[in-house]
């Protein structure tokens, strides 16, 4: 397994995907579960580019706070620029699983599509349950990977480049285990709600039609996929998408709680 790594290309790539139609509606769905209100200490560790550091200042306003933690100085840069002006920003270069925080400090945390990045979720699970103050509200949201539908006339090279693009991950499925994650790491109230992203349309909105050039380079090259197998799916993807026929779903889940 050879993880993302999140430097400036894919920093520049991500800011791109990151303003598209499907995006936009998980931001709002992550901030309706997260409910920050004014004056609200809000943390988002893998805060990335700093979207959601940006919405949610607006939120909390001048009262409130949001700490943004990444382990990529390139998507903090990104942030930085984003939240410029703000002093009630800060952000913070950091692993998931060593907060810089004090213990207690937030009312409310977030953490969008980076636990599946994280080798000891439990470990980040429970710095977030340390950052929190008693009472205090978690979102996280995840991919189930094993959920992608994603039509080919070729299944079998299909599955072969969804199983190379699993392992740009820690855990491709790590929904699946998280209620009793959060439960053992102390928190509360845990409860999950799975949205799905479908699209039958090849438009650089949709996520599935938006990742398919990420999910390409990565599988170039790994896992007895070669550059020309790798053109040939996306070449295979664009015709699909003019004739119509293009086709992708998959869940991604929500999970909120609360700090004990
Ligand atoms: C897919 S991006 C999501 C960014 C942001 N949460 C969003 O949804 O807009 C994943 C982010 O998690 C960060 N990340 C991955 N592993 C991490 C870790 N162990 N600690 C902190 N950040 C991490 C990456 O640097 C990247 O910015």
């Amino acid at each position: 397994m050879s993880q993302l790594v999140f430097d400036e290309a894919l920093a520049a790539q991500l800011e791109t995907l990151y303003r598209t139609r499907d995006v936009l509606r998980r931001r709002r769905l992550v901030r309706e579960a997260l409910r920050a209100g004014p004056g609200d200490r809000v943390l988002d560790v893998g805060c990335g580019p700093g979207f959601y550091v940006a919405e949610l200042v607006e939120q909390v306003g001048p009262t409130g706070s949001v700490t943004g933690v990444d382990a990529s100085p390139q998507s903090l840069e990104l942030a930085r620029r984003r939240t410029e002006g703000h002093d009630n920003v800060a952000l913070q270069l950091a692993d998931a699983t060593a907060l810089p925080v004090p213990d207690g400090a937030f009312d409310a945390a977030l953490s969008v599509q980076v636990l599946e990045y994280v080798a000891d979720v439990d470990a980040a699970l429970a710095e977030l349950h340390r950052a929190l103050r008693p009472g205090g509200r978690v979102v996280i949201w995840d991919v189930d990977w094993s959920t992608v539908s994603w039509h080919s006339t070729d299944p079998a090279r299909m599955a072969r480049i969804l199983h190379a693009w699993d392992g740009h991950l820690a855990d491709p499925s790590l929904p699946r285990t998280l209620a009793p994650r959060l439960r053992a790491a102390g928190f509360t109230d845990v409860a999950a709600e799975g949205h799905t992203f479908a699209t039958t349309e090849q438009t650089p909105d949709a996520y599935g039609a938006a990742i398919a050039p990420l999910v390409a380079q990565y599988v170039a090259g790994r896992d007895g996929i070669t550059q020309d197998e790798a053109a040939a799916w996306t070449a295979e993807l664009s015709e699909l998408g003019k004739r119509g026929e293009f086709f992708f779903a998959c869940v991604q889940f929500c999970f909120s709680a609360r700090a004990r």
